[in-house]
C-alpha cells in the first residue's frame, strides 16, 4: 500500500533519528555532541548495540546528571558521558575507536528547562564538526539540529551555514531539511554525509 505523505514527511527530531538509524551499524562508535537530557544518547546506545559505544559530551553538570540517569533508567551501559566541550572530543576517545565513528548528532542551543544563556557557540561547534568529519567513516552521517530562535542562535546558525556551504562536495553531501512555513524560527536539520572516494 502507498505510504501516506504524512508518514513520509517526518518531524525534525524523528528525521534526525531516521538518518542516524539508517547509517549507523552495530559495533560503531557514535557521538552525542550535546547530551542535554540524554534522549539522543539513549537512542544512539540502542542503535549501535552492545558491541558499539557512544561518547556523550556536555558542559553542564545538570545535563551530565540527567543523561546518566536516563541511561540508567533504560539500563544502557554502552556509553561514556564526559563533562567537556565537544570541541575537545578527540582527547576523550581511544584512538582505535576514533576510526569507527559511524555517526554523530549535535542538538544545538540551550538545555530545555535550564539557563537559556548557556548555549552552543558557532566557533566550538565548527571546531568539533571539522574534527569529527575527518574521523567519520565513509557513508557516516553527522546531524546538526539547528535551533536559532533564542538569543545568540542566529549568530551560530549563520556561522554554521557559512561553514557547511564551504565543504568540498567531493568529500561530503550536505542536506538541509526544514519546514519553511512554520512560525517562530523552527529548527532545521543539516545532515553531513561523508562520501567514498573523496580524494578523486
Ligand atoms: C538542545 S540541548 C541538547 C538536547 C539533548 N540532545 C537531548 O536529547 O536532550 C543543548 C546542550 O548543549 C550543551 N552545550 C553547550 N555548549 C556545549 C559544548 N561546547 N560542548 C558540549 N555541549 C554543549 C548545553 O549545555 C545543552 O545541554
Amino acid at each position: 500500500m502507498k505510504e501516506s505523505v504524512l508518514n513520509m514527511i517526518k518531524g525534525i527530531l524523528q528525521y534526525a533519528h531516521t538518518l542516524l538509524a539508517d547509517s549507523l551499524q552495530d559495533g560503531d562508535t557514535a557521538i552525542d555532541a550535546t547530551c542535554g537530557n540524554g534522549h539522543d544518547t539513549a537512542f544512539l546506545c540502542k542503535t549501535v548495540g552492545t558491541s558499539g559505544h557512544v561518547y556523550g559530551f556536555d558542559i553542564q553538570d545538570q545535563a551530565i546528571e540527567n543523561t546518566r540517569k536516563r541511561l540508567a533508567d533504560d539500563k544502557l551501559t554502552n556509553a561514556t558521558i564526559i563533562k567537556d566541550s565537544h570541541a575537545n572530543f578527540i582527547h576523550h576517545i581511544p584512538v582505535d575507536q576514533l576510526n569507527h565513528i559511524g555517526g554523530a548528532i549535535f542538538n544545538l542551543g540551550y538545555l530545555p528547562g535550564s539557563d537559556k544563556s548557556i548555549i552552543t557557540q558557532g566557533e566550538s561547534t565548527i571546531l568539533a564538526l571539522e574534527g569529527m568529519l575527518e574521523h567519520l567513516k565513509t557513508d557516516g552521517v553527522i546531524i546538526l539540529v539547528v535551533y536559532h530562535g533564542h538569543e545568540g542562535g542566529d549568530t551560530e546558525r549563520d556561522h554554521i551555514m557559512k561553514y557547511v556551504r564551504s565543504i568540498d562536495q567531493k568529500m561530503c553531501n550536505v542536506l538541509y531539511y526544514g519546514f519553511v512555513n512554520q512560525k517562530n524560527n523552527p529548527p532545521f536539520i543539516l545532515a553531513l554525509h561523508k562520501k567514498a572516494h573523496h580524494n578523486d
